[in-house]
């Protein structure tokens, strides 16, 4: 019977076809082009109509028994396909946890900065106000108003970065000009003092410049810490008491402190601070190349000309000022040897803090 003949060739060819199907799609199409409406199978059926009676049961059972024989290999290669998909998807979204994590380094201040801070912890503790000026400075109030007029000797002291001045001149090829980069934090003092009536205790942390080359004790830029106390009655018992209790709290408890005579333009009397060194204390080392002791900033009573300049009545008030170096407290208190470190990104001194 031509018709069983022709079911069974559709039987093979729609095994193989399921078969070499590759995955649920195209499985898909091969089980709609033989099982589907207008599939090859259907339209086989159609023609059992024209078989004779006689013919028919055998025809219709051979055509059920391939309609099975598809659908079962459509189901099971169907099963088969989704298995592989899976495995797939979970191979590929797998996660090893056994890797080692990303580590993430956090940020932290840096050293200079957690001086500073430390600085205006203290003195915020004795009741200091913090006071800013300008890096941009006028040379009346980085030197003038300091009791450092033009043509004094001081002012070689510190050799300064000249800016272009308002006319736009290159002064620091023709001479000085009124702009420039403030050597220190003091103008702040003048500045404060010209807008605040005693009583006046205020910090002035901030960036200084000065025409240095960077050396283990030098840089051209750096960090000073100013204070000032402008009140009635006060006297160098109250500067030395105040130096004794911020060098206590910075370096511990075990430090002593003493100051030597100095000069300053702008104090009169002036002094230098050292502390005890705290490698040896007191009993000399190459830290403190043997003195046992480390000078760590300048102090004065503040000069009555300087009073007078900002507006203060040097009559009824009298004050107090120091000036120190970030860099070096920094480099004193944890035994830096070289300040060149503290501006460079050597990650492995900077992590040590
Ligand atoms: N301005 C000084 C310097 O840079 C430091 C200093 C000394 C500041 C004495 C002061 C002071 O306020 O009284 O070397």
């Amino acid at each position: 019977m031509a018709i069983v003949d022709e079911l069974r060739g559709l039987r093979e060819a729609g095994e193989a076809a399921i078969a070499s199907a590759a995955d649920v799609a195209s499985l898909e199409a091969v089980r709609v082009s033989y099982l589907g409406k207008k599939g090859s199978l259907t339209s086989v059926l159609r023609g059992l109509g024209s078989l004779t009676p006689e013919e028919r049961p055998a025809a219709g059972k051979v055509s059920n028994e391939v309609r099975d024989a598809l659908e079962e290999a459509v189901a099971s290669r169907r099963a088969a396909l989704e298995a592989v998909a899976l495995e797939a998807r979970v191979d590929s979204e797998k996660a090893d946890v056994t890797l080692p994590g990303r580590r993430r380094v956090p940020g932290r201040r840096h050293l200079i900065s957690q001086i500073v801070e430390e600085t205006v912890r203290i003195f915020i503790g004795l009741g200091y106000m913090v006071a800013e000026g300008p890096e941009a400075e006028l040379d009346y109030y980085n030197f003038t108003a300091l009791n450092t007029p033009p043509d004094h000797p001081a002012r070689s002291l510190q050799d300064t970065f000249y800016l272009a001045d308002l006319s736009g001149e290159r002064a620091d090829v023709a001479g000085e000009s009124d702009v420039l980069l403030r050597t220190h934090t003091s103008p702040v003092q003048v500045r404060v003092m010209e807008r605040t009536p005693p009583p006046i205790y205020v910090l002035a942390p901030g960036r200084v410049f000065r025409r240095d080359v960077a050396d283990p004790s030098h840089l051209p830029q750096f960090t000073q810490i100013e204070g000032l106390v402008v009140d009635e009655g006060i006297t160098f018992g109250d500067l030395k008491g105040t130096l004794e209790h911020f060098c206590r709290e910075m370096f511990g408890e075990d430090r002593r402190v003493r100051l030597r005579p100095h000069f300053f333009p702008f104090t009169e009397p002036s002094a230098e601070v050292d502390v005890s060194c705290g490698l040896c204390a007191g009993a000399g080392c190459r830290f403190c190349k043997g003195s046992g002791w480390l000078e760590i900033m300048g102090c004065g009573m503040v000069d009555p000309n300087v009073l007078g300049l900002a507006g203060i009545d040097s009559e009824r008030y009298t004050g107090f000022a120091f000036g120190m170096g970030a860099e070096r407290i920094a480099a004193l208190k944890y035994g830096v040897p070289d300040l060149r470190v503290l501006v460079e990104s050597d990650m492995r001194f900077l992590r040590r803090f």
